[in-house]
C-alpha cells in the first residue's frame, strides 16, 4: 500500500443567527389591580410557550357592569439604568365605541382585536356582570408597529364614565413586554477553519492547500496538486476528531475506510461514500471514474 496523500480538514460549527431579524413582544410579567368595586376573585400570569413567546393568562368576576368604557393605554420604555420612562403612547379609547365602530383610533383598534382574539371581551358594551376571561393573550407582531428592541411596561387603565358623575377607575393592567428579535432555530454550518495536505513526495508534487474565507458563515478550500503516479485502485480513510475542553483531538465517530474507485464507479455503496463523491463531483476534477491519470490535473 501506498500512502499517496492526507487531507486534514478543520471543521468548526456555527450557529447562525440574525438570518432575518423578526421582532417578537415576549410577554415576561403582568400585574392586575382590579378595584374590588369592580372586579372580584382575580387572578393574572404569564406562561412560557418557547423561546419566543409567552402569553397571559386572566381570569376576573365582574360585579359591576362596565357600560361607556374608555381605556388609557400609557406605554413605558426601560431604560439603561432599569427604570421606566414614559415611550410615545399615551392616549385614552373609549372603547365601547371602538367595539361599536364609533371610534377607529388606531391604539384603540389594536387593543380591540387583542381582545376580540383572547377574551370573552369580545362583544358591544355594555359588559355584564360574570366570568371574565383571557386566554393565550399577547401581542401579536403583526399588530403593533415595530418598536426599538427593549423592555416595555403596556400600562392599561380600566375607566368607567357616567354621564351624571365623575368617571371611576375599575382597574389597572401592568403588562410588561420585551421587543426582541426573534430567534429563529438555529442552523448549523460547518465552517471551514484550516486545512492541511501531507503527500508522498514520490506521488505527488506541487501542493497548495489553503482555506479562503468568504463570509462569517463559510470558507471554501482550494487544493491542487500534480499526480506523478496514476491512481487505479484507491482507497481513502475517513476519520473525524473532535476536539475536546482541553484543546486536544479525539476520535468521533466516524472512521471507515472505502475504495476510492468503487465509489467513484457507484459499485459499491458504503456509508459516507455518497457524500465524499458528490463533494469530489461538484469541487474537484476528480469527478470521474479510476484510474486517474496523471496528465489530467
Ligand atoms: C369569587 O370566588 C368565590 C370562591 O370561588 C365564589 O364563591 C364567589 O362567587 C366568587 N365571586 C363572584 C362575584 O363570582
Ligand atoms: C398620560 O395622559 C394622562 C391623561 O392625559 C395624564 O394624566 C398622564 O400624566 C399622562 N402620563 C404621562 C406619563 O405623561
Ligand atoms: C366570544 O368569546 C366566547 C368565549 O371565548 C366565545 O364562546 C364566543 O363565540 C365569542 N363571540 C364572538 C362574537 O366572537
Ligand atoms: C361616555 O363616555 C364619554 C367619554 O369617553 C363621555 O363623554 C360620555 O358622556 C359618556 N356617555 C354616557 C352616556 O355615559
Ligand atoms: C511541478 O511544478 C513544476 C513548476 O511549475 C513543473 O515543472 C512540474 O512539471 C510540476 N510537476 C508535475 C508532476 O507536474
Ligand atoms: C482508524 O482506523 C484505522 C484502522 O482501524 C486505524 O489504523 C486508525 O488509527 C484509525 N484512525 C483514527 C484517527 O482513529
Ligand atoms: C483494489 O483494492 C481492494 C481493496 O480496497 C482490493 O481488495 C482489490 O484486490 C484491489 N484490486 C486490484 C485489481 O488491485
Ligand atoms: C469534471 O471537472 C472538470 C473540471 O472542473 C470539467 O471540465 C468536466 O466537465 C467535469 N466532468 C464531469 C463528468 O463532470
Amino acid at each position: 500500500m501506498h500512502l499517496t496523500f492526507v487531507v486534514i480538514l478543520c471543521l468548526s460549527h456555527l450557529s447562525q443567527m440574525r438570518a432575518n431579524s423578526q421582532i417578537v413582544y415576549k410577554s415576561t410579567n403582568i400585574e392586575c389591580f382590579p378595584d374590588p368595586a369592580f372586579a372580584v376573585n382575580s387572578t393574572c400570569r404569564i406562561r412560557a410557550v418557547n423561546w419566543n413567546k409567552a402569553v397571559a393568562q386572566m381570569d376576573c368576576d365582574l360585579i359591576t357592569p362596565l357600560a361607556n368604557t374608555s381605556v388609557q393605554i400609557e406605554v413605558f420604555k426601560k431604560s439603561d439604568n432599569n427604570r421606566y420612562q414614559p415611550f410615545l403612547v399615551n392616549v385614552t379609547v373609549n372603547m365601547c365605541d371602538v367595539i361599536s365602530k364609533r371610534n377607529f383610533i388606531p391604539y384603540g383598534t389594536m387593543f380591540w382585536k387583542i381582545l376580540k382574539k383572547h377574551t370573552n371581551v369580545n362583544h358591544s358594551c355594555p359588559i355584564m356582570p360574570g366570568h371574565l376571561i383571557a386566554r393565550n393573550l399577547y401581542i401579536d407582531k403583526n399588530i403593533l408597529p415595530r418598536f426599538p428592541l427593549a423592555f416595555y411596561q403596556i400600562y392599561l387603565k380600566v375607566i368607567e364614565n357616567y354621564a351624571d358623575r365623575p368617571s371611576r377607575t375599575a382597574g389597572v393592567i401592568k403588562f410588561y413586554v420585551q421587543a426582541r428579535e426573534m430567534s429563529t432555530d438555529p442552523t448549523i454550518v460547518y465552517k471551514l477553519k484550516n486545512i492541511e495536505c501531507i503527500a508522498n513526495p514520490k506521488r505527488v508534487e506541487n501542493i497548495s492547500c489553503f482555506i479562503k474565507a468568504i463570509n462569517w458563515n463559510k470558507a471554501v478550500a482550494q487544493m491542487d496538486c500534480d499526480l506523478i503516479l496514476p491512481l487505479r485502485n484507491t482507497s481513502i480513510e475517513i476519520a473525524v476528531l473532535k476536539k475536546n475542553y482541553n484543546n486536544q483531538y479525539h476520535p468521533f465517530l466516524i472512521n471507515v475506510t472505502f475504495n476510492a474507485c468503487d465509489m467513484l464507479s457507484s459499485r459499491k455503496y458504503l456509508p459516507y461514500a455518497p457524500i465524499v463523491r458528490k463533494v469530489m463531483k461538484i469541487y474537484t476534477n476528480v469527478n470521474h471514474t479510476c484510474p486517474i491519470t496523471v496528465k489530467s490535473s
